[in-house]
């Protein structure tokens, strides 16, 4: 296992009676360094992700500029997130590794199971589960500095079964966190996860890579259905929360409790104060994709399709805080 101290202290979490660590899934256009610090003031997760960044661009001297928002880590932001890097070319990967290094990233993280068809047609993403030998490449590639290299993938690309083959393959690598979202490229995420596998997936970890912490992914909502999905498959390791944090963006806190309105929206407001941060440093924002978060902070009010409409045309974050106030003073009636 690679030595570090990032590492080894989830490592320590996930042997230790608290096991599992809990993390927030990477994701595409909303584990930014903004929403991170959100869901770290809401309700902090062992390890956060960035979203994932094509290891080609962030050395390219054209579109690296394009890479900025993505990469940026707030100094504020403890634990820093884990990069991670899709592609198909091992030299891209060795760079980007380097380049990930000096911006002070801790460890990297391989996508290989994003269904998304530009990714696919780029040989990327989940395709790799088709091509062992590219995957091997990447692998190798990001593997260029000490950093740790951790790897989340699907079950398989078209069958389940797939996975009797592949995870093996991972597992081989021997890295220190292999993630597996239950579920294959072409289920996307219409059917539910495959827990039933989950058991069978801990005994090829035992076997083939003790030392390899194995983290679940697909259709966990909150930390107390991570606790108990734990509890029933006490293999596991690490629990990763993707979209649970749209229905609930305290899904990491160890006691569940109601929110009051007054809460989600000092949460909301903290967004878009942190938004502002961001953007007044120069770093390219953009408001549409903000946007999409407001509905997590209005989803429970009365009145909520008229407060999400009157949030959904405005264009800056002093449009968005009007709404709020509004919301605060009473005036939907
Ligand atoms: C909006 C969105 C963007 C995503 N972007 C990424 C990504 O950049 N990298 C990645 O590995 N997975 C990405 N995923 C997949 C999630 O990390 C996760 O594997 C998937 O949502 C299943 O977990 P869940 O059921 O808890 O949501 C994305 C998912 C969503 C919903």
């Amino acid at each position: 296992m690679t030595q570090s101290p990032y590492w080894n202290r989830i490592a320590d979490k996930a042997k230790s009676e608290n096991r599992p660590f809990f993390s927030l899934a990477p994701m595409e256009a909303v584990t930014s360094s903004v929403f991170r610090r959100v869901v770290a003031k809401a309700a902090a997760p062992d390890v956060f992700y960035t979203e994932f960044t094509n290891a080609l661009s962030i050395t390219h001297p054209i579109v690296k500029k394009t890479t900025k928002g993505r990469l940026y880590i707030d100094p504020k932001e403890n634990p820093k997130p884990i990069v991670q890097l899709w592609g198909n070319n091992k030299e891209d990967f060795e760079k980007a590794a380097v380049e990930v290094k000096q911006d002070g990233y801790e460890a990297i993280d391989i996508n290989m199971g994003c269904p998304d068809i530009a990714v696919i047609k780029n040989h990327s993403g989940s395709d790799l589960i088709r091509h062992f030998d590219t995957a091997q490449a990447v692998i190798d590639g990001a593997r260029a500095t000490d950093l740790p290299v951790t790897l989340k993938t699907r079950l398989g690309y078209s069958e389940v079964d797939e996975y009797k083959e592949w995870i093996p393959f991972l597992l081989k690598q021997h890295a220190p966190v292999l993630t597996v979202h239950l579920r294959t490229r072409e289920e996307m995420s219409k059917v539910p996860a495959h827990y039933e596998l989950i058991d069978e997936l801990v005994r090829m970890r035992d076997d083939i890579a003790p030392d390899t912490l194995l983290q679940i992914n697909g259709d966990i909502m909150d930390y107390q259905a991570g606790i108990k999905l734990a509890n029933e498959h006490p293999g596991v390791d690490g629990i990763m929360i993707g979209r649970g944090i749209f229905t609930n963006p305290f899904a990491f806190e160890k006691q569940k409790q109601d929110h009051s309105t007054e809460e989600l929206l000092t949460l909301f407001k903290y967004q878009l104060d942190l938004y502002d941060e961001f953007v007044s440093k120069g770093i390219p924002g953009h408001f549409a994709p903000l946007q999409r978060f407001f509905k997590i902070y209005v989803r429970g009010l009365k009145h909520a399709a008229e407060i999400r409409n009157d949030l959904m045309s405005t264009k800056t974050t002093d449009e968005a805080r009007a709404v709020i106030a509004k919301i605060e003073n009473g005036g939907y009636q």
